[in-house]
């Protein structure tokens, strides 16, 4: 997590200096920007910075979900997205950032990072030859203070003492008090918070989210939007495969790519009536697509992506999902080829 640019003390005046502008300074049209059907405009600004994400050209906005991540950005609202695995919640909030030069950091909020990561801790530097001890920020005071978007991805999965740390800036006007430094730090007006979660807080209901933890309704109730992005159309998963991967893009090839969305809905639809207990995301999906360009087997490929992940007593039900879908079985395991 730390960069050494993130590691520089964020109290020093040289650290005003992330973004060229501190506040959005345009405004610009989301159905140009987003392609979504609504006459809304956002503020943005017009120049990029270093934390500013790459557009990915061929990204596709869901509608709900993007109009939930502007409204945080517009009306700095607190957004959490929640949803299964694999379903585009993190690149979202990314390619929405990317799209306004709205400057952005994705934290893994994974059991390992503690309440010192966030805050910061005494380091021993040197200064004129000698070694003296400075207080070096987390990430939290660091991005709390200027133009930055700061993504807390598995968010269901961060450790109690880090959970309480963030909840103190929950609220909009949520001041960091820095015990040790007797500071209080001011969020900058441009300061953005959102979060992405398997599960909505209230532990794991499914067994796919093994690592997750309840959250604490108190923190909870100051989300001030939470949206959903599960498994979209049949139809747009297939848009996205092909506007990512071209080449499947001609006849032929595209049934192919549905085909392939069709297995993933029926794992989705077996785990949910309890026949098998690994689903297929839609970015496993992409990994079965780009790992067949790779192999030009498509059997092959759903073999070393999907099927040899799942329980061996299921694979049999994966395998006819596979059959059903394409109309051929799974090639029987060939002794001579390295698997
Ligand atoms: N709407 C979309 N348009 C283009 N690509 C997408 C879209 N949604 C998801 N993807 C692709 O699918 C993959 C998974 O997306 P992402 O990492 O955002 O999922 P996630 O919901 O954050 O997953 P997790 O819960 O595991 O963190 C990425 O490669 C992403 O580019
Ligand atoms: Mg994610």
């Amino acid at each position: 997590m730390h960069s050494s640019s993130m590691t520089r003390d964020p109290l020093g005046p040289s650290d005003t200096t992330c973004h060229p502008l501190e506040r959005p300074d345009i405004s610009i049209s989301v159905r140009q920007v987003f392609g979504l059907e609504t006459d809304l405009e956002v503020p943005a600004f017009s120049k990029s910075s270093t934390f500013v994400p790459e557009i990915d050209e061929t990204y596709r906005f869901d509608h709900y979900t993007t109009i939930a991540i502007l409204a945080g950005f517009s009306h700095n609202r607190r957004v959490m997205l929640q949803g299964y695995h694999g379903t585009g919640k993190s690149t979202h909030i990314e390619q929405v950032a990317a799209r306004i030069n709205w400057p952005c950091i994705r934290v893994n909020l994974d059991s390992h990072v503690s309440r010192i990561d966030l805050i910061g801790r005494d380091a021993i530097v040197l200064r004129d030859g000698r070694q003296v001890t400075e207080f070096r920020a987390g990430i939290l005071p660091w991005a709390l203070q200027q133009p930055m978007t700061l993504v807390f991805d598995e968010y269901d999965a961060g450790r109690p003492d880090v959970m309480f740390v963030i909840q103190r800036v929950l609220e909009v006007e949520g001041k960091l008090t820095l015990l040790d430094q007797n500071s209080v730090i001011h969020p900058h007006p441009s300061f953005r918070l959102f979060a992405t979660t398997n599960t909505i807080g209230l532990g794991d209901t499914t067994g796919l989210y093994h690592g997750t933890n309840q959250i604490n309704q108190g923190q909870m109730d100051r989300w001030n939007i939470i949206a959903t992005l599960n498994y979209l159309e049949h139809e747009e998963e297939v848009q996205i495969i092909l506007s990512k991967l071209p080449e499947y893009n001609q006849t032929g090839l595209r049934e192919q790519v549905a085909a392939m969305v069709s297995v993933a809905e029926m794992t989705r639809n077996g785990f949910m009536c309890g026949d098998i207990s690994t689903v297929m995301s839609p970015r496993t999906v992409l990994t079965w697509a780009e790992n067949n360009t790779i192999f030009q087997d498509i059997a092959y490929s759903f073999r070393v992506t999907f099927l040899n992940r799942c329980d061996e007593t299921e694979r049999p039900v994966v395998a006819e999902y596979y059959q059903r879908c394409f109309g051929h079985d799974l090639e029987e395991e060939n002794p001579t080829r390295i698997r």
